[in-house]
């Protein structure tokens, strides 16, 4: 090594012994580097892989793998794969198309469909990052589906990688509009047309116009070590993916938090995309996924705008085969495993195209901090309040399942937590076709801003204050009348209903059994807490889970429905039993129905050990509710039957029936590290 540093030096100084007596500081403090290198690396026995390079994991959301998009993709993947044996990739998609293309790529390739998405499709960025932070390789990359990557990447992981510190790298990926080589179908080579190879140096070249600096679009890789250490303080905020931002703020995060070394790499690794396709997004409307990830700001208390430390940002660079650490702020260059340091760097000498290059690279960085003034502003007119674009009809017509069925949940912003955990568990079991009803604007713009499909109901009734609306207030009497209307509109439009309240777990899919009564029957959740006897006494109908069919009878039964409660003082609960089953029971069958003698309508009461309330055997006074009700075989469990909201919130955290990390903001995955939660 010693040999190579020095052949390295008296090249370099034949070429340029005329230059300024600078020079040989800078020589003589190289040479004492390689020296210092050379000691150190000799010493740090404890370095297990000198040869074996780190493994490597590529993190990436991509598009379908249809057209021309998918095209680029695939052979985006395709270079990477062909880098290094070290390199994994795992695709974040639940598209089919995805799932078949990683299969023909070979078992390098995964797909990974648990992480959150939109109901769009496009995948949350939080999400993405937790997944890439829980991988067991020994560096985890984020890339975009497009960017090629050459293979100064894997060197400059691998020397990464060495390196004492934890670190997170960020490098540009360039947008060009045309690459004349194409890769060799082993995937590792790239060739010009006439089959001739052309090497990295060569590629580096043409790639000259260099993206240091240009950190703020899309394209950029971020990668780091995978050790128990987070990338910043504080919370990622829901970002949805490729919407803008959430590349800046990791990185103004990460220098702002001093956790980790971070390295600047456009100029060490040459990646690109070519800008001659339609760069389409996700979805094609999409104006309010863009606001979206801007009105985040307002509604999460760590999201930021806040000046990047640029002080503390390392550039890297790479000479001869060595790599250099530059600090502007400093004025400093390190070698790896060099703990002093030396001065290199004067203002305004410009002696080689290194440093030019180098000097250019921080002006850069420099006029970073104008642009991100301008991106504040910018963004901050954005921060308008945000709708669906879709109507209530179009979006029934894109959730409803292959029956016209909808799973309609309804919640006010106090049940916010609850309505999440119920859409994780909803989304685990497969099911699309769920909607939500919004009671309030903050829960319409949350679950915008969570992906939900939603529906604002136009006149919410009352002023849904966050604790104080549980059963019995007139708060809840006011809201439930809500649902039924809402149910209604929906029955009227064609599509059958179960409307589930958000406080229902669902252990598996009732729908099946819930559709086999058939029409003109309403199938209700009996709220008996009697272990024996009828389950369909006065008052006993429990309208927080249902299943409606649109057919006439049951169109017609509601109306009644509506109507009565409109005109009651109390929740629309009673109205559906004295309208259905009559007053005092009068319409009751037998233990289980009844039926409303104008429509026929025929009221089925759920049986109690599939579909228990809340007070039915003591269940949620159970240790493991999960393997009890399993064991009976409850499709679902209400967590009704407990007064106020956080005693019920606490209750089902507690026993684990409960599917979403409140501090993430994200679903609960079989791949997180799951704590008992601290909410409490
Ligand atoms: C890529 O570069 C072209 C022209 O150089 C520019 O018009 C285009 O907006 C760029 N695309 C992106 C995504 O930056
Ligand atoms: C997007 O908007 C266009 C025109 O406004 C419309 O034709 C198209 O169906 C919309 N796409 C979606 C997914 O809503
Ligand atoms: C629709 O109903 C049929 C018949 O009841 C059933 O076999 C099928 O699974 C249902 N489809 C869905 C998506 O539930
Ligand atoms: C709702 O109640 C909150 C607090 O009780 C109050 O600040 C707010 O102004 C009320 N909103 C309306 C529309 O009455
Ligand atoms: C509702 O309450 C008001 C006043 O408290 C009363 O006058 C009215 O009769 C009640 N209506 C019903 C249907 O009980």
């Amino acid at each position: 090594m010693e040999a190579r540093c020095s052949i390295l030096f008296s090249d370099f100084y034949y070429k340029k012994a005329l230059r300024s007596g600078l020079w040989l500081v800078w020589l003589c403090g190289i040479f004492l580097i390689c020296v210092s290198f050379y000691a150190t690396l000799l010493l740090s026995k404890e370095r297990k892989i000198i040869n074996e390079g780190p493994k490597i994991t590529l993190f990436t959301a991509p598009r379908p793998f249809t057209g021309f998009i998918g095209e680029r993709q695939a052979l985006a993947v395709r270079s990477w794969l062909g880098l290094s044996e070290n390199i994994n990739v795992v695709l974040f998609s639940q598209d089919p198309s995805v799932f078949s293309l990683a299969e023909s790529l070979g078992s390098r390739v995964l797909v990974e469909p648990n992480i959150d998405f939109t109901f769009l499709g496009t995948p949350y960025f939080h999400s993405m990052v937790a997944r890439s932070l829980a991988s067991s390789s020994d560096v985890s990359v984020l890339v975009n589906p497009d960017a090629i990557i050459l293979s100064d990447f894997v060197s400059t992981l691998n020397y990464a990688h060495k390196l004492d510190e934890d670190w997170l790298l960020v490098a540009a990926t360039q947008n060009i509009s045309h690459f004349p080589f194409h890769l060799d179908s082993g995937g590792k080579r790239w060739l010009t047309d006439d089959g001739k190879h052309v090497g990295i140096k060569k590629l580096q070249e043409f790639l000259s116009q260099k993206s240091c600096g240009k950190l703020h679009g899309e394209g950029v890789i971020i990668a780091w070590n995978n050790v128990d250490l987070p990338l910043h303080k504080g919370i990622l905020p829901p970002f949805l993916y490729g919407k803008g931002l959430h590349n800046r703020w990791i990185i103004t995060e990460a220098l702002n938090s001093d956790f980790r070394l971070v390295i600047e790499a456009s100029l060490t690794i040459s990646s690109f995309y070519l800008n001659n396709l339609h760069q389409e997004k996700y979805m094609a409307n999409t104006s309010w996924e863009l606001s979206g990830n801007s009105l985040l700001g307002r509604l999460y208390g760590s999201f930021s705008f806040r000046k990047a430390k640029y002080s503390s940002l390392f550039m890297l660079f790479e000479y001869g085969g060595r790599y250099l650490f530059v600090n502007k702020n400093q004025n400093i260059a390190y070698m790896l495993g060099y703990k002093r340091s030396l001065n290199l760097w004067k203002k305004g000498v410009s002696v080689s195209p290194m440093e030019e290059e180098i000097q250019s690279c921080l002006d850069s960085i420099e006029s970073l901090a104008e642009i991100e003034g301008r991106l504040v502003n910018e963004q901050s007119r954005l921060w308008t309040s945000i709708t669906m674009p879709l109507s209530l009809e179009n979006l029934l017509s894109v959730r409803a399942d292959q029956n016209k069925t909808i799973v309609l949940g309804v919640a006010g912003y106090s049940y916010k937590d609850m309505l999440m955990s119920w859409v994780c568990r909803l989304r685990h079991l497969r099911l699309s076709n769920f909607l939500v009803c919004a009671l309030d604007s903050e829960i319409y713009e949350f679950s915008i801003l969570q992906g939900l499909p939603v529906i604002k109901f136009l006149n919410p009734p009352t002023n849904i204050s966050f604790d104080d609306c549980h059963f019995g207030t007139e708060c809840f009497q006011k809201v439930t009348k809500v649902k039924s209307r809402m149910v209604l509109q929906i029955l009227k439009l064609g599509y059958n209903v179960l409307l589930s309240d958000v406080d229902v777990y669902w252990f598996e899919n009732p729908l099946p059994y819930l559709r086999s009564f058939g029409p003109s029957v309403l199938v209700v959740q009996s709220d008996e807490y009697n272990m024996a006897g009828p389950i369909n006494l006065p008052r006993r109908l429990n309208s927080g889970f249902y299943y409606a069919n649109s057919d006439i009878a049951t169109i017609k039964a509601m109306e009644k429905v509506v109507n009565h409660a409109a005109n009651s003082n109390f929740s629309e609960q009673p109205s559906f039993y004295d309208t259905l089953c009559g007053e005092g029971g009068s319409n009751r069958l037998n233990d289980n129905q009844c039926m409303e003698p104008e429509t026929n309508l025929l009221v089925h009461f759920l049986n109690r050990d599939l579909f228990p309330n809340g007070a039915y055997g003591g269940l949620w006074e159970e240790k493991d509710i999960k393997k009890i009700c399993m064991d009976k075989g409850c499709l679902i469990l209400h967590n009704n039957w407990i007064g106020g909201r956080k005693k019920k919130l606490e209750r089902q955290v507690l026993s684990g029936l409960w599917e979403y990390d409140i501090n993430t903001r994200m679903c609960l995955q079989s791949w997180q590290r799951i704590d008992i939660p601290s909410y409490f």
